[in-house]
């Protein structure tokens, strides 16, 4: 039995010669059983007409704010909500560009922007255009809002030329869509643990030692988990995020003692605990009352006593079953480190990013991780968003 059968897909169309691969697509979904609507630009039905996709869809075709005789709106709101997903195939460079800017001057980019799913998209256009830095620009900021990109292809193109752009094969889309339904539920019935964000060590009220973690990673993580059908509960340090899934329960917490009472409250009934978190090592001994005013005579000496380590806290009551992952940020000897981390801890797998990899640090959207498992095994990967890291690391959790 397909994933697919009984989803609510929006299958946005654009105007592109690859238009006519958006039947055999649309075919494929209806017959694994999803409920599809089509939505179409103008530009869309110079190339395909939409009888055939009300036909095939059973469904009548949506292009306009109104239905031009009955003066119908169509709703772009209820359509965002009523989807599982939105794939948008082919997608034009001209649409990839409204959407990645908020330009909604048709039914389709506005239906874009007020979906909740997941949305895939699979460009479509000449080798220059596709490879034009605006173009590549506003696929990066697809990417960086969590939009799956289905990368085209390079084959023969409709211009005679030869190059990337080929909008991937209708049966590729339809297996990309059918893994993302199938990987959905892969974490029901899952508790998981997730710490993510720094913490703050208090010096006095108004003053703290922290860290630059802006939560992104361990974010999106939760997101990934939650989004797969797991129960999540996110220990989280100050950050300006916020979570989307209902199925995310949010503790904030402030310190590293905060952190660990949270984690160790949680974690007897967790399946899974990942350590996100940039948990300070050390905390001022003392927190003064008041604020510390510069009319001393002498500069303020600030004493630091060590921090509770949360992960090998949770791997010394580890029960047997129970899955801890944690992380490690290394400058040098990054494997030896973290391989020790990982004993040292009690740990099941450790994700290593190195500071040496720009664009793997503090505050971006990407990262670049090894992952390495207790039984010595070690899998690199490519620069990716954090989201689809996320989704690299529950896949490793599972195999
Ligand atoms: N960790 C933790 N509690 C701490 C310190 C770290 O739970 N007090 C967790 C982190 O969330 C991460 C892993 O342990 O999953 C490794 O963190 P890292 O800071 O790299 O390790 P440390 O043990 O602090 O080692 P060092 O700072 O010396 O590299």
């Amino acid at each position: 039995m397909s994933s697919l059968l009984g989803k609510h897909i929006i299958l946005g169309i654009c105007g592109g010669i690859a238009a006519y691969k958006s039947v055999s697509l649309l075919r494929l979904l209806v017959k694994a059983g999803a409920e599809v609507q089509v939505v179409i630009t103008p530009a869309g039905k110079e190339f395909i007409t939409p009888v055939t996709l009300s036909a095939l869809s059973q469904k009548p075709v949506v292009s306009e704010f109104f239905t031009a005789n009955t003066g119908v709106w169509n709703s772009h709101v209820d359509l965002g909500l009523w989807a599982d997903c939105m794939v948008i195939a082919p997608a034009t460079a001209s649409s990839i560009g409204k959407m990645a800017h908020g330009i909604a001057d048709n039914m389709l980019i506005t239906t874009y922007l007020s979906a909740k799913s997941q949305v895939f998209v699979a460009p479509a256009m000449d080798l220059d255009m596709m490879a034009h830095p605006s173009t590549q620009a506003n696929i990066e900021l697809l990417r960086s809002y969590g939009n799956i990109i289905i990368e085209p292809e390079s084959g023969e193109l409709a211009s005679g030329l030869v190059g990337k752009g080929r909008m991937e094969e209708p049966e590729k889309i339809f297996a990309c869509l059918e893994t993302y339904f199938g990987r959905k539920n892969d974490l029901k019935g899952k508790k998981v643990l997730i710490t993510a964000g720094p913490t703050y060590e208090k010096i006095d009220p108004v003053r703290f030692i922290g860290n630059y973690s802006s939560g992104k990673m361990g974010y999106a993580i939760a997101e990934e988990c939650a989004s797969r059908g797991a129960e999540v509960c996110l220990v989280s340090g100050p950050v300006a995020l916020t979570v989307s899934n209902p199925s995310i329960k949010v503790i904030n917490i402030e310190s590293a003692r905060e952190m660990l009472d949270a984690c160790e409250d949680v974690f007897p009934r967790a399946d899974i605990a990942i350590m996100c978190a940039a948990v300070a090592d050390y905390a001022p001994s003392d927190v003064a009352d008041r604020k510390i005013k510069r009319e001393h005579d002498e500069v303020p000496v600030i004493h630091l006593v060590k921090n509770p380590d949360i992960a090998a806290s949770l791997g010394a009551s580890k029960r047997q079953g129970q899955i801890i992952v944690g992380f490690a940020l290394e400058t040098d000897n990054e494997f030896a480190n973290a391989s020790e981390k990982l004993r040292r801890k009690n740990l099941d797998m450790i994700v290593l990013n190195s500071l040496r990899d720009k664009g793997a640090c503090f505050g971006t959207d990407t990262n670049k991780v090894s992952v390495i498992k207790s039984d010595g095994s070690r899998l690199d990967f490519p620069m990716k968003s954090k989201r689809e890291v996320a989704k690299d690391i529950v896949d490793s959790i599972l195999s």
